[in-house]
């Protein structure tokens, strides 16, 4: 836990995420329509809000499955380095999988978990981000769908922490030191 004083300025509201997750999720459902094979897999811990909306919003038949990778430690810089700390309980060989990501940043989490999933030989691997930080890019990494892109301000809530706290904020927030 960081000791630095900040508040929190709301940067995208609740309402905003969930209109942006419904109009998603039509283009996800034209894109997954053919199969019944679908796995949405979760990366833990900052998209376990997000895939619970989308998941219920997509409305499709589906397994849901979990990774945990962590590229930070309990501050603010990116060690660059990915770890799974926790890999999936099932197999994704053939399987149509959909990776949620809450956010893309440096883009080396999204890239190791592309990559890594890929080499198991998915039939479809398609990947959504909720946040999108292109300013921050490390290596080129796009998910296939974006909810918001966002300056390089450093963002709490629906699941993103800063030092593990704010994770149940129902909001995007903007942590503003003071
Ligand atoms: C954060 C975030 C993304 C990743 C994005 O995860 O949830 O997964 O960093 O950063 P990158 O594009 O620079 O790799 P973190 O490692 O903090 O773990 P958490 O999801 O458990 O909070």
């Amino acid at each position: 836990m960081t000791d630095r004083r900040y508040v929190i300025d709301e940067l995208i509201s609740a309402k905003s995420i969930a209109a942006r997750i419904e109009a998603i999720c039509h283009e996800i459902r034209e894109e997954f329509a053919d199969t019944d094979k679908l796995v949405v897999v979760g990366l833990l811990r900052g998209s376990f809000v997000f895939i619970a909306d989308l998941v219920r919003e997509l409305d499709l038949p589906l397994e849901v499955d979990f990774l945990e990778a962590s590229s930070y430690g309990d501050g603010m810089e990116s060690s660059r380095e990915v770890r799974i700390l926790k890999d999936l309980r099932g197999a994704i060989e053939g399987r149509d999988v959909l990776l949620v990501e809450d956010i893309v940043d440096t883009g080396h989490t999204l890239h190791h978990v592309t990559k890594l999933l890929e080499s198991r030989n998915p039939a479809r691997l398609r990947t959504i981000a909720l946040l999108d930080k292109p300013s921050r890019r490390e290596v080129e990494m796009k998910a296939d769908w974006t909810g918001f892109e966002i300056p390089d301000e450093f963002v709490v809530g629906y699941g993103i922490d800063y030092g593990q706290r704010n994770r149940n904020l129902p909001f995007i927030g903007k942590v503003r030191f003071t």
